[in-house]
């Protein structure tokens, strides 16, 4: 079998030093469980900006697509606010995402036991929890045309679509039906059915899928309002959550929310098989750059490392190791070691981006 290839693109603000501590973590399974990866790193987002003139070089496109998986960071930051909108560092996501053609991204909301207390909710609301939401990545009112800015009469006019297919609605349902049969065996899909054709059609085709390949998965519908608001008022009651690319956009940061601390949520992006069976995929951290803490040492590295295990997982079939990676993690948290975006016991230092990192290498040793 040849060596399984990945391609670390760190990004802008945080995304380098947190990618920093999952190169320790990829060199510590090479080293002591004998899984080696073929890695390279390359630019993306601003930095490629600076380099290059354009947030996603061509030759990095090719790579990306070429690759096994790809580890992005983070892109963007207030040095990159007044670019032309079509250079934004944000671009270069939107265009990996697109041309990989990543439909299905996958958001877990998990609260770890020695953060329940850390969440804005109640503790019994939030302790425990284990959602998994699936947004939509490559279409909706992201891509959609007509778009732009334009002139009607004598004022400006801004222009979004929102357009879905049923192929496009028919295998991102796919894709969480499947998960839900790993899980806990419930999809609640969202959409805003009462206003919106393409909800219409959303909810329409969710239903046909479900009908002829998983009438054995429990399947709701919400309006994606109500759904933020059940969100908040009991997440517990939710397993999988499908929803299209705006609503997924703003509910995953909503759960997020729920757990704490985006410093914690890693996420997979996943397109359809490649020639090696493998999906077209690529993982990264829910947390954008953070500017105002980068180069401080202060950057949680937890959300990198875990979108690094959801790879094990999903693009290496690791799943063992995967979860070793996450007991690690755990046992980090329970050991008190936290970052600064983490509630501190009184009088203990919070640790920094490398300890961190340090921790969860000792956790990973003491599993052997
Ligand atoms: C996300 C981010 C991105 C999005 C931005 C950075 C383009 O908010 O991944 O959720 O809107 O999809
Ligand atoms: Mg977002």
């Amino acid at each position: 079998m040849t060596t399984p290839s990945l391609l670390i693109l760190p990004g802008d603000g945080i995304g380098p030093e947190v990618m920093a501590q999952v190169r320790r973590i990829i060199d510590w399974y090479g080293d002591k469980r004998g899984l080696k990866f073929d890695v390279s790193e390359d630019l993306v987002g601003g930095c490629a900006y600076d380099k290059h003139g354009t947030p996603l070089h061509d030759d990095t496109m090719a790579k990306a697509q070429e690759v096994d998986a790809v580890l992005l960071g983070a892109v963007g930051g207030p040095k990159y606010d007044n670019l032309d909108f079509s250079v934004k560092p944000e671009r270069g996501l939107l265009r990996l995402r697109k041309e990989m053609d990543l439909f299905s991204n996958l958001r877990p909301a998990q609260c770890f036991d020695a953060l329940a207390d850390f969440s804005s909710l109640k503790k019994d609301v939030v302790a425990g929890l284990d959602i998994m939401i699936i947004r939509e990545l490559t279409s909706g009112v992201y891509f959609g045309e007509p778009r732009g800015i334009f002139n009607e009469g004598n004022e400006r006019v801004g222009i979004n679509t929102q357009r879905y297919t049923e192929s496009e609605i028919a295998r991102v349902a796919r894709s969480a039906f499947e998960l839900a049969r790993k899980r806990n065996n419930k999809v609640c899909s969202m959409e805003k059915a009462n206003v919106m054709e393409s909800g219409i059609l959303w909810r329409d085709v969710v239903t046909e899928v479900h009908q002829a390949e998983y009438a054995d998965v429990e399947l709701s519908h919400m309006y994606a309002d109500a759904g933020a608001m059940q969100l908040t008022r009991w997440p517990k009651q939710f397993d999988v959550i499908v929803t299209d690319n705006l609503f997924g956009d703003l509910l995953s940061d909503l759960a997020a929310m729920l757990t704490g601390s985006l410093g914690m949520l890693p996420s997979a992006s996943l397109g359809a098989p490649m020639a090696n069976g493998r999906p077209k995929a690529l993982y990264e951290p829910v947390h954008g750059s953070a500017p105002d803490i980068a180069g401080t040492g202060k950057a949680n590295p937890i959300a990198c490392i875990l979108s690094f295990a959801m790879a094990l997982r999903y693009s290496f079939d690791q799943g063992a190791e995967a979860d070793r990676l996450e007991a690690a993690i755990e046992t980090v948290l329970a050991n008190g070691i936290r970052t600064a975006d983490l509630l501190q016991a009184e009088g203990v230092e919070p640790a920094s981006t490398v300890e961190a990192g340090d921790a969860v290498l000792a956790a990973l040793d003491a599993s052997l």
